[in-house]
């Protein structure tokens, strides 16, 4: 048995990250619900327990509850933030309600320099977010740390401890290393737990929930898709079956580029379904962006259920919904935080499935699935490309969406890919494209006078598409990539360069 370190989740928006800390020192890490019984927590024989914070202060009435009897099995046990108030409540502590609660940075003066905080100093910049806080510990506990306005925010007795401030967030500059000094001083885990390790347990765990079935796979060709596709080809082989969608709206050479890479780099059992002409049916005379993102979100379904009806013995759809995806919709493991907003459809898929879901990369953050995706050994061209939304291009042409405006809008997004590929070489850039403006102006070439279309350059630097910035790329860089289109795209008279942010603008123009 793998050693495993298991978080309770209370509902808190940062369980996920508290899980991702200790991956990244290298212990293995599964989130549970806060109120899993101590006979199923026994099956997982877990080196640690870490409880999480929550949105309910134990005041609340029904407010999220541990099985008591957990806290007696001798395992160690840290409690952060609401955890630390459940440990006080439950182990004969006092809480207490505080006047102004203490938010953002604070700093703690350090009691003990040992166990959670072995070689730390004796003062500590740290992020506290908490309205209650632990008035009297419970016997047998001590004070390790306090602020002034906290003055017990850190607390401890045998192996159980609390801690009112986050070390999970990178406000907390030492938060890694209190979190290492739990993971190796105090519950003595071993670590070495690599990304090749989640690979042989999700492999293992897709098998014995998948068993003779067959799976269902949506391969978009980004990089989350791919992933779960692969890793899932992983466990069960030919019984994974991935189907990408062409709709009609992918860029220059991408069908192709996705047929060979999964047939040739990466070969798994996945078909392409040949849907353009319904697409663009669908879309024929509409102008409204929202109901562009509608019509093509229903034909998606329609034709991947169509699909998916032909694969024989499938009871399992597996998507690569990230972590982040859910971050505000839901707590991932459906705790208390359920509902904090409403963007149901995550995978943009209905409710009334008749497939259960497998959503192997739900815990896991964009950059922990390239590192998956490079352990699995898929090729670094397609764990590097850039993100693509999912109505394509319908979103880059400004209006109504024709095949002549497709054309013209694949023509100039090419030489935006291949001059920005040339010039970022350390892929600095976050997204690239070109859009396609519903507007003509007139122009001159050769002695006559033109009247066509306008196409808008866009490129962006991001860390996670949440907030972006127009990327300052060097005139001549835009002076050829203009003088291309203009002399190579038949239609197009005019480029221009978008130079607004995120926000309060969008990455996208629809
Ligand atoms: P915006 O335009 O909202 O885009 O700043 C943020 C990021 O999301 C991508 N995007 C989408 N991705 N389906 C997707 O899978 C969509 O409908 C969609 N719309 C936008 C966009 O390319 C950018 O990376």
């Amino acid at each position: 048995m793998e050693e495993i370190v298991v978080v309770f989740d209370f509902g808190s928006q940062t369980a996920q990250l508290i899980a991702r800390r200790i991956r990244e020192l290298g212990v293995y890490c599964e989130i549970v619900r806060h109120d899993i019984s101590k006979d199923e927590l026994l099956k997982l024989e877990p080196a640690a327990i870490v409880l999480s914070g929550s949105p309910f202060s134990v005041f609340d009435p029904g407010h999220p509850r541990m099985d008591r009897r957990i806290l007696d099995m001798g395992v160690p046990v840290l409690g952060i933030c609401y955890g630390m108030q459940l440990l006080a409540e439950i182990m004969g502590g006092t809480v207490e309600k505080g006047k102004e609660g203490e938010y953002g940075p604070a700093r703690i003066e350090v009691a003990d320099p040992t166990g959670i905080f072995r070689d730390m100093p004796s003062s500590l910049n740290v992020w506290m977010s908490h309205g209650d806080h632990v008035t009297k510990i419970p016997e047998g506990f001590r004070t390790l740390a306090g602020t002034p306005a906290c003055p017990i925010s850190t607390m401890g007795g045998g192996k159980i401890y609390g801690i009112q401030f986050h070390p999970e967030v990178v406000h907390t500059p030492k938060g890694s290393d209190i979190i290492g000094n739990f993971l190796f001083n105090v519950a003595s885990c071993k670590g070495g737990w690599t990304m090749g390790r989640f690979v042989d347990e999700s492999v293992k765990k897709i098998k014995t929930l998948v068993g003779n079935h067959n799976v269902i796979c949506g391969l978009s060709g980004g990089v989350d898709s791919s992933v779960t596709a692969a890793l899932i080809n992983r466990a069960i082989g030919d019984r994974m079956k991935a189907i990408f969608v062409d709709n009609g709206l992918l860029r220059k050479g991408e069908v192709e580029e996705i047929r060979s890479m999964f047939t040739n780099d990466y070969p798994f059992n996945f078909r392409i379904v040949d849907a353009a002409d319904l697409f663009l049916d669908e879309l024929k005379g509409v102008v409204d962006p929202e109901t562009k993102r509608k019509i093509i979100g229903k034909t998606f379904i329609d034709v991947f259920y169509d699909a998916a009806s032909d694969v024989r013995g499938a009871k399992f759809l597996a998507q690569g919904t990230l972590y982040p995806d859910i971050i505000e919709s839901r707590s991932a493991l459906g705790g208390p935080s359920s509902t904090i907003k409403s963007h149901h459809n995550v995978g943009g898929l209905p409710e009334d499935l008749n497939f259960e879901l497998i959503e192997p990369l739900k815990e896991l953050f964009k950059d922990e699935v390239r590192l998956l995706g490079k352990e699995l050994g898929l090729p670094s061209k397609l764990l590097a490309r850039q993100p693509f939304p999912g109505p394509g291009l319908a979103v880059r042409i400004i209006g109504e969406v024709t095949r002549d405006d497709l054309a013209i809008l694949r023509g100039a997004d090419l030489i935006v890919r291949e001059e920005i590929e040339r010039y970022d070489e350390n892929r600095e850039i976050w997204q690239f494209f070109a859009v396609l403006l519903p507007v003509k102006s007139v122009g001159v070439m050769g002695d006559e006078r033109t009247y066509a279309n306008v196409v808008a350059l866009r490129a962006v630097t991001s860390l996670d598409a949440m907030t972006a910035d127009w990327a300052r790329i060097p005139y001549d860089v835009l002076g050829r990539i203009s003088s291309r289109i203009i002399n190579e795209v038949k239609g197009v008279n005019r480029v221009v360069y978008d130079i607004s942010s995120k926000p309060p603008s969008t990455i996208e123009w629809e």
